[in-house]
């Protein structure tokens, strides 16, 4: 089966969150089960420089706005994939320096109506092998509002290939005026509220969810939230009439590159069957990057965090406990994350008011990523809503038990330490039920209390090590909806 993967990120060439790591992980684990696949990126600035090997695969003349682009694709390999890479060679969308989609002061990229519509363009026009290579697509897998337009193009061939489309986050919904629908010169007939229109403007997301012959999100219970109006970002009702194609299947994790056991960013190595003394050192190790470190200060707990500064991620909550639990306990907090910069800032602010208990960096360093699930005590995770979350399964996976609110993939992967489930042995971390702050207080200090106590801890952690959240279960699901 000849899968095309098309994908605006994909580790470790490009990432700016969970979606880099599934662009990643995913087609290598289809792979490994007999997929013929390519994997399709635009040709970032900082992508380009990172290929090994490459050839141009040929030009395509591909309609921009207003303008028709030169678009060159190169065949190219990395030695983090075991198959081909399609690259979206057009300097003047992508050979920017700096993130994907947003420019230096924060804001989207002015272009990105056409950077994508190109991309989803040359995409349509590579899975009917425009090019002439001999590789034509059985099955076209897109992702997210850049990709959203990919199988609105191929519903217009006569003999479409397959297309799915993932959502992995509703709340980014690619919105752009009607007048980029026109200069982009997109097909007059999609121009409705049962296709791409929605509020008078282009949803690139909608037009994934209309035009694919398959629906699917990351885990199973977001599944459900998005045909409510609370998470449904006003698309519920569209996803509700598309219930029938939509399907939760969870995410799996590279259990290579996340393995505390083999983890080349860690200073120890550990695992469920000695889990001492290689985490009090990796725990030794992240606080020493921030300050000198006796015994005693080994011994408090230490929550850690990592991850987008945004509402989402409920760092408003994070913000707002780190004074309590401060005052009430020996608590210390180690936070790695960038993102809007309100929170950057109050966050810093916070580190310098209390020096030696709040420990912040702000930027995005894969290396200290895992350092901090490996040194951390306890894993926060507040998330008012959670697709899928990968944060919590690593940090299952390293020891760390998490703190999570019940959402999406935050309630499918997490099992609360509550009295029934200590008892028969299923608990992995702590769940909170209401979206508010003394919920999450009162779940971290759960968390604390049971730290105290070191055999039910321990207990707890491998618990949560022993959880199997490889790919082996979701890539034989997707597999299935493909050759459906
Ligand atoms: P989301 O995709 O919503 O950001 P996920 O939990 O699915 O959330 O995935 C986040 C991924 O990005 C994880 O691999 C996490 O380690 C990584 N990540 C997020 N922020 C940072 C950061 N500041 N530095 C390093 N890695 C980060
Ligand atoms: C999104 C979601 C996150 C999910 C990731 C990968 O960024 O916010 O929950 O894990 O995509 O699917």
């Amino acid at each position: 089966m000849n899968v095309l993967f098309a994908a605006s990120e994909a580790y470790p060439l490009v990432k700016t969150g969970g979606l880099g790591d599934v662009a990643y992980s995913l087609p290598k684990a289809l792979h490994a089960r007999g997929a013929d696949i390519r994997l399709v990126l635009p040709g970032y600035h900082d992508l380009l420089r990172q290929l090994d090997a490459m050839r141009i695969a040929g030009w395509l003349e591909v309609r921009g706005s207003e303008r028709t682009l030169g678009v060159r694709v190169l065949e190219a390999r990395h030695a983090a994939y075991p198959f081909p890479l399609w690259i979206v060679d057009c300097p003047s969308l992508f050979d920017r320096p700096g993130n994907p989609y947003v420019a230096a002061n924060g804001r989207d990229w002015p272009d990105n109506a056409e950077r994508f519509a190109v991309f989803a363009r040359t995409v349509a026009l590579l899975a009917q092998d425009a090019l002439g290579l001999g590789w034509r697509a059985d099955v076209v897998h897109s992702h997210d509002w850049q990709t959203g337009l990919v199988p609105a193009f191929l519903a217009d061939l006569a003999t479409p290939p397959r297309t799915v489309f993932t959502i992995h986050n509703l709340a980014y919904g690619g919105y752009f005026p009607h007048a980029d629908f026109v200069r982009l010169q997109l097909p007059a007939h999609w121009w409705s509220p049962e296709g791409v229109e929605f509020h008078g403007g282009l949803s690139m997301l909608k037009s994934g969810i209309v035009y694919a012959d398959a629906i699917t999100t990351v885990s199973p219970t977001y599944a459900e939230e998005i045909c409510t109006p609370e998470f449904g970002y006003g698309l519920d009702g569209l996803l509700r009439s598309r219930r029938h194609k939509l399907t939760g299947i969870l995410n799996g994790i590279d259990t290579e590159a996340w393995n505390p056991a083999t983890d080349p960013h860690l200073s120890a190595h550990y695992s469920k069957a000695r889990i001492q003394p290689g985490k009090r050192h990796n725990k030794r190790a992240l606080l020493e990057r921030f300050q000198p470190v006796d015994d005693a200060l080994l011994d408090a707990p230490l929550l850690g965090t990592v991850g987008r500064l945004v509402e989402q991620k409920g760092i408003d909550w994070i913000l707002a406990a780190m004074p309590v639990l401060l005052a009430e306990s020996d608590v210390r907090f180690v936070v790695l994350g960038s993102g809007q910069a309100l929170y950057e800032e109050k966050l810093q602010r916070l580190a310098q008011q209390h020096p030696d208990r709040i420990m912040v960096e702000i930027g995005y360093d894969e290396n200290l990523a895992h350092r901090v699930e490996a040194g951390a005590d306890v894993f926060l995770m507040p998330s008012r809503f959670e697709p899928c979350g990968l944060n919590q399964m690593y940090s299952l996976r390293y020891g760390t038990p998490p703190v999570v609110f019940r959402t999406g993939g935050l309630a499918d992967t997490v099992v609360d330490a509550d009295a029934p489930h200590c008892t028969d042995g299923t608990a992995t971390g702590f769940v909170f039920d209401q979206p508010a702050l003394a919920g999450f207080l009162d779940a971290i200090r759960r968390a604390l209390d049971l730290y105290r106590q070191p055999k039910a801890w321990r207990r707890l952690q491998q618990t949560g090590m022993r959880q199997n959240f490889d790919w082996s279960e979701s890539a034989g699901h997707y597999l299935s909806l493909y050759a459906t």
